[in-house]
């Protein structure tokens, strides 16, 4: 039952179009202004700064929380990395680590799923947003620790730059290579790379190539307008555009 709820749950709390209902708050159909994305970075444009953070966070946190319930419902054996549900513990399934290559396909299909909803969402249309916040959300639960590399990455291509749009590109195209650079240098207790010694996690690396491939594809609007030179820029002072 786990094996498939996790990825079903995903979709439908990633479908949730956030930023439509905090636009809606205000009157304002989201989709007519700005960029028309229903995303956090169009929020705070078009409705404010407080608007696009909340925004932001339950974006994000879409992610985060399946992706919490399936690694508490399949627990592989000693790999948890998030908050222990303890409500949850009745109905866990406990893999060995021989068999995580099981446990991770689910957990990754389940991250993929919340991205997916978010991405096309069946609410609007299935013309939904481009799927950073909430890949941040999936992410922070599969591997945090790359999520503090991306942040970087993304706040130094913002910060010289000022467009969203490029900050979100390279970092969709830096979390392959860290992933796959990850698993070279993270070694196992013989001290052997993850990656030498095989066990180095498959599904995570391609899961991080597709969503990183899927947030690209989803900036084909944002590459054109960079190219024509019309992409929506942020001042460096404040968060108005110029
Ligand atoms: O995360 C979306 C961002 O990279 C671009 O948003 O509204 O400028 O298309 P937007």
């Amino acid at each position: 039952m786990q094996l498939w709820i996790c990825p079903v749950l995903a979709f439908l709390l990633g479908s949730i179009p956030f930023g439509l209902f905090i636009a809606r708050l205000k009157g304002i159909d989201i989709r007519a202004h700005g960029s028309g994305n229903i995303g956090a970075t169009n929020v705070l444009r078009v409705v404010g700064k407080q608007y696009g953070i909340t925004c932001l966070f339950l974006d994000l946190l879409k992610g985060y929380i399946p992706i919490v319930i399936a690694i508490n419902l399949i627990q592989i054996d000693g790999k948890a990395i998030v908050p222990h549900l303890g409500f949850l513990d009745g109905l866990a399934m406990h893999l060995p680590v021989e068999k995580q290559f099981t446990g991770q396909l689910v957990h990754v299909i389940t991250a993929l799923c919340a991205v997916l909803g978010h991405n096309y969402s069946p609410w609007v249309g299935f013309k939904g947003g481009k799927g950073i916040a909430t890949s941040g959300g999936v992410l922070l639960g599969l591997m945090p620790a790359a999520v503090v590399l991306l942040i970087l990455v993304w706040i130094i291509l913002f910060v010289t730059t000022r467009y969203v749009s490029i900050a979100s590109i390279g970092a969709a195209a830096a979390l392959p290579v860290l992933t796959h650079i990850g698993a070279r240098f993270h070694k196992n207790a013989d001290g052997i790379s993850l990656w030498e010694a095989g066990t180095w996690n498959k599904p995570l690396f391609f899961f991080s190539l597709t969503i990183g491939l899927l947030a690209i594809w989803k900036h084909r609007t944002n590459i054109q307008r960079l190219r024509e030179g019309t992409e929506h820029r942020f001042s460096r002072n404040n968060t108005k555009e110029s």
